[in-house]
Formats: structure tokens, sequence, C-alpha cells
């Protein structure tokens, strides 16, 4: 057994960031499924979206809910907009190397975006943000980091949290804690084709179903129009939507342009799938080829090397790409602090619902929302905790049997509301 201030499961740059926040006095656990850089936030390419000044709230607002299908909580958005601006220089402040010209942003643009507002690091954006972040957090001495350890149960007594069920090494572990935080991230790992990492399987979706936990917009998922295509059982690599914002065009097999490549995220990937149809092809192109060619290798490295290992040359040739499912806009739902309907547990980032992205996220405003919401959990927690007791709760836990219900549970509850999407889940 271990006893912890906060248990935080999961590592990505909300996990990371609610720690981060956290009073340094306090000592939390920081848990990960697996490795501390198999994150999605870690794969995350195209950037962060960003108010530029007070005078962009009310637009970057508007393009939210707009892209959003005008399903947000405009509360919530206007919120995060106005955050937007702090938390981006606090990354600056920490050492985090955004593209800059003459020490200013050099920020991109992406699809729903009615300017450029994404601050970015070339297109390994999620890399350089965790690598500072885990740099700050290992020199903590109070912060204690598990690897390859899996969240199985939450221990739970009158509604309230008192703790996690881990399985470590086919140990059964258990950590309790004064407040636990849940950034456990998506579920791209449920279906056949995914930008996201294979691990993230929605297991805490199916632990706040089974333990009456509010969850929110179940049925909305993204899929990213844009991803290589390849035909394998592995992981789609991702093609940021930031080549479209520098120019990158859309083409059917006939090098017909198509669609307006900067259109919501649903809207494009519903325009591709169409397109697919009609020409009875697996994949349309994506097509940069006309910039110049240091241009492209300096601003994508990451793109342009995969492509060479994948045999296309990026500054010479279209891209074939297809949709594959990106993101998950639904998940346990929280309020601005981060709170679930559960007593002392919160969650934040992919797996919470915080309303900011409506049915349809607007591109880059991810890792912001972790950001966000990490930092004003950690702020409601570091008010709260030291009038908080740790309790401790013998219980019994049966684990194969835990396990296999994990693995059904959400999904069955999400196929039940997506019939649609049956073929595209494992
Ligand atoms: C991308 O770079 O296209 C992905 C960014 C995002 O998911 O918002």
């Amino acid at each position: 057994m271990i006893k912890a201030d906060v248990l935080i499961v999961g590592t990505g740059i909300a996990g990371l960031y609610t720690a981060l926040n956290l009073n340094e006095n306090l000592n939390i656990i920081l848990v990960t499924k697996s490795t501390l850089t198999e994150s999605n936030s870690y794969l995350a390419q195209g950037g962060i979206s960003t108010a530029i000044d007070l005078d962009d709230i009310n637009s970057f607002c508007e393009d939210t809910i707009k892209a959003g299908n005008y399903k947000n909580n405009l509360d919530v958005v206007k919120m995060v907009a106005t955050k937007s601006i702090d938390v981006i220089r606090h990354l600056d402040f920490l050492g985090v190397d955004f593209d800059k010209v003459n020490d200013e942003f050099s920020y991109t643009k992406e699809g729903g975006h009615s300017k450029k507002r994404i601050v970015h690091c070339k297109d390994y954006t999620g890399k350089e943000v965790i690598e500072k972040l885990l740099d700050k957090l290992t020199r903590i001495k109070n912060i204690k980091i598990l690897e390859h350890t899996t969240l199985i149960d939450l221990i739970t007594k009158d509604n309230s949290c008192l703790g996690g069920v881990f399985l470590n090494n086919e140990k059964t572990l258990k950590i309790y804690s004064k407040y636990t935080v849940l950034a456990t991230g998506g579920i791209g790992g449920l279906f056949k084709n995914s930008t996201n990492q294979r691990t993230l399987t929605g297991d805490a979706l199916s632990i706040a179903l089974k333990r009456n936990i509010k969850l929110k917009d179940v049925e909305y998922v993204q899929f990213h129009p844009t991803s290589l295509y390849q035909n394998t059982s592995k992981r789609r690599f991702l093609i940021s939507e930031s080549l479209r914002g520098e120019g990158a065009i859309l083409k059917n097999k006939s090098g017909n342009r198509f669609v307006d490549e900067l259109l919501p995220r649903d809207k494009v990937t519903l325009a591709i799938l169409n397109e697919i149809k009609k020409t009875e092809s697996d994949f349309v192109y994506l097509d940069i080829s006309h910039k110049n060619a240091d241009y492209i290798k300096n601003r994508f490295p990451l793109i342009y090397n995969e492509c060479v290992k994948n045999g296309i040359d990026i500054t010479k040739e279209a891209i074939p790409v297809r949709p594959a499912q990106h993101y998950y806009m639904g998940g346990i739902e929280v309020d601005k602090y981060a709170k679930t309907s559960m007593n002392r547990l919160f969650a934040v980032g992919e797996v919470s619902c915080t309303g900011l992205h409506g049915s349809n996220r607007l591109a880059s405003n991810s890792l912001l929302e972790g950001l966000v919401f990490g930092k004003n959990c950690a702020s409601y927690i570091n008010d709260y905790i030291y009038s908080t007791k740790l309790e401790i709760l013998d219980i019994h836990i049966n684990t194969n049997h835990i396990i296999h219900e994990n693995k059904n549970i959400f999904k069955n509850k999400f196929i039940n509301l997506r019939g649609d999407l049956k073929d595209e889940l494992i």
C-alpha cells in the first residue's frame, strides 16, 4: 500500500501540468500505464491555440464555438480563451522552445481558426512541452513517478474517492490519496484506425461508469482528416493540420482540389470520406511540394522524416492521406476546477468533458484545455488539501474479473449511442 496527498493517473500534459502547479510540499504520486513519453500529448504536432492578446479573446471564442457546432459551454470557452495567454507565457518562461521571429511567437494556422494564433515548436510541439515539464517535475523531491502501472479501479466510499487500485508487474497495488486526479487520456486504442497511442483504451471511463460517476457527450468522437495512409495495423501517423495551415492542398486521385482545407475538422473529414467513396480510392492526396524544400524540411522535420521512411519525399510529391480517429470530446463531466460528480475525484485532459469543445474540437485546443484545467484543478486542491484527511478502507479485489469487465463497459455504452461507428472499433 502507498499513501499520498495527491494521486495523478496519467502523464500527458494535463497530468503533468496539474502536478507542476500543486504546492511543492505535497506528496504526489504520478502513475502511467506505459512510459512517461508514451502519451498522446507527446505525439502532438500542430501546436497550442492561444488568444494572441486581449482583443483576440472574442474571435478565439467564436472560432471555438463555430467548430464545436454551437454545442460548447460558453462560460468555459470564455474562461479558457482568457487564461490561454498566461499559460502560454508560463510555458515560455519554463523554457519551452516555441518558434519565434524577432523574439515574438511565430503563430501558425489550422482548420477553423480565422487567423494565425497557434504557438508551436516546429512539428513536435508535444514532445518539446512534455520534455520541459518532465525536466522540472523530476527535480521536485516530493513527486514520485510509477511507470507500467495500470489503473483497474477506484477505491470509493459513499461517493468519495479514497484512491486507486493498480496492476504493476502483475501485482495489485493500492494507492490511498486525499485527492485523485484522472488524466488518463482518450479512447483511440479502441479504434482500428487511430492516431492515438494503442494503450489508450478508455479504462477510466469504464471505471467511471461502474462507479456511477457522471459522463457527458459520450457520443462525440473526432476523426482527424489527414493521417498517413498505410496498409498496417499500427497506430496511424498524423500529418498535422498545420501543413494545411501553411498552404498544403488536398487533391483527389485526378489531381483536383475538392474542399477548402481550412474548414473545421469534421467538415474536411466528411469531404475526404465522400471523395474517397466517389473516386473508389483508399485515400486522397495532401500536397505541400509547391513550397520551398528547405522550408518544408526545417518547418516539418518530423513529418518529412517519417514520410521518407515510408518512401515519400514530401518536398517533391503529394502524401497519401485518409481520416483516422483522433480525439474524444466526451468524457467524465467536470466543472471549471475539474471536479467530477464524485467527491475528492478530479478529471483533466481528454478523459474529461469540460464543455470546451462541443461536438467537434477546434484544432490545437486540446493541449490548451489540459493546461488551463490542470492549473485550475491544482489551485482547488492547494486550497482544500490541508483540511482533508487521508482515509484507508480495507478492500478485497478480484483482479482478473475487473480487467475483463473494464475492457467492455465503456465500449458497450459507446456502441449503444454510436452504432454507426461499430465497424471502426476493434
Ligand atoms: C494536428 O497537428 O493536426 C493536430 C492538432 C490537434 O489535434 O489539435
